[in-house]
């Protein structure tokens, strides 16, 4: 008998279109471990409401979320995608979980001391959603029993937090009460970085997003900061953000030319410069690394983009492919929650 297939999850908020980092952190490994395991992916929306989204932002990137997912592939039919607040049973594990949690922990989450450290809120103004905000994610991910969970770097801490979540449930009520899930974090795509350098994010405004059209995409790699270096003089990969991104999208022999391209200086590093009548002709500078950029992010979502747009005009069929996933989800997350209520004592047997 062939072992039970394991289970991966993750979640993106609707709080934007999707962006490379995104893709890089999250999706693209998710669809990887769709192929072996049993896939569970959702649109965080209750997650998004904690940075008060209009109404209209909301559904239109709810959407969005979704056309993404299914535009780089994602099967429904063969995996479970839903929406968050179509199961209840999310937050009502939360509270079981809010109830085991110390205070500290999540004082110390990422998501709490962001606002504090980087936007200067005072502690009391921090609203409690943002703050019980790993909360209702380790009850995103212990409700499905999940035992991987692909994400970038910046969530690494709310994953340490559900793991201790249950845990603490565990200790509690019993051994086995909830499954302990692991992190799949790709060393390579820790952090993306953005146009600016800093960590690619929705909020920052910083992003590529995934499915944008010929023109401004080329507009927006042209965005990315450099250094003022002139034109045929060698170039540094290292922290470089245009080679980084490069060589998360290209294959070994285009990021080995790409490398001696940098370190030459030159586009043909082979070619002497007394080969040329003017040797500046074969000089290559940071509009040419990023010309190399915009050519391969164009080349590798080309395909989906026409996908992404077919499915953002088809609103019934998204809520449609949206709906039957909850339901299959529901299946898998009640009998999860009736198990946790009978070993707390919420249910007698
Ligand atoms: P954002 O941070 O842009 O608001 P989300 O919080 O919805 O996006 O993140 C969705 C997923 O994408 C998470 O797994 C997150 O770790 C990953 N992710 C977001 N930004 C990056 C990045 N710059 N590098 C790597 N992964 C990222
Ligand atoms: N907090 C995640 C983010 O900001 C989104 C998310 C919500 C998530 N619930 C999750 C990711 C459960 C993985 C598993 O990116």
């Amino acid at each position: 008998m062939s072992p039970p297939r394991r289970r991966s999850l993750t979640g993106i908020k609707p709080t934007g279109v999707p962006h490379l980092g995104n893709y890089l952190g999250a999706i693209r490994p998710a669809l990887e471990l769709a192929k072996a395991n049993d896939a569970f992916y959702f649109i965080a929306d209750l997650h998004a409401l904690t940075s008060t989204p209009s109404r209209e932002e909301l559904i239109e990137q709810t959407y969005s979320v979704a056309a993404t997912w299914l535009a780089l592939g994602l099967d429904p039919e063969e995996t479970h995608f839903y929406r968050q607040s179509d199961i209840p049973e999310v937050t009502q594990l939360a509270w079981l979980l809010s109830c085991v949690l110390p205070l500290g922990m999540l004082t110390r989450a990422h998501s709490f001391k962001e606002a504090v450290d980087n936007r200067g809120l005072a502690p009391d103004d921090v609203r409690h959603g943002l703050f019980s905000y790993p909360v209702l994610m380790a009850a995103d991910i212990l409700l499905f029993d999940a035992d991987v969970v692909p994400v970038g770097k910046d969530q690494k801490q709310h994953l340490e937090i559900a793991q201790e979540a249950a845990r603490k449930v565990n200790l509690t009520y019993g051994e086995g009460t909830l499954k302990i899930p692991e992190a799949a974090i790709d060393e390579r795509v820790m952090t993306i970085p953005g146009i600016d350098g800093e960590k690619m994010s929705k909020s920052r405004d910083n992003g590529v997003d995934l499915f944008m059209d010929d023109k401004p995409l080329k507009k927006r790699i042209g965005k990315i900061v450099t250094d003022s270096r002139a034109l045929g003089e060698p170039l540094f990969t290292e922290k470089e953000t245009v080679f980084q991104l490069y060589s998360l999208f290209a294959d070994a022999a285009q990021v080995d030319l790409l490398r001696r391209q940098y370190a030459s200086g030159r586009k043909d590093p082979a070619r002497a410069d007394d080969a040329f009548a003017d040797p500046s002709e074969n000089y290559f500078g940071w509009g040419h690394a990023k010309g190399a950029l915009f050519e391969v992010v164009r080349d590798t979502f080309s395909g989906a983009r026409g996908e992404y747009q077919r499915l953002m005009a088809d609103r019934a069929y998204l809520d449609q492919v949206l709906a039957r996933g909850a339901d299959k989800a529901r299946e898998v997350a009640t009998p999860v929650l009736e198990r946790v209520w009978r070993a707390v004592g919420i249910r007698p047997a």
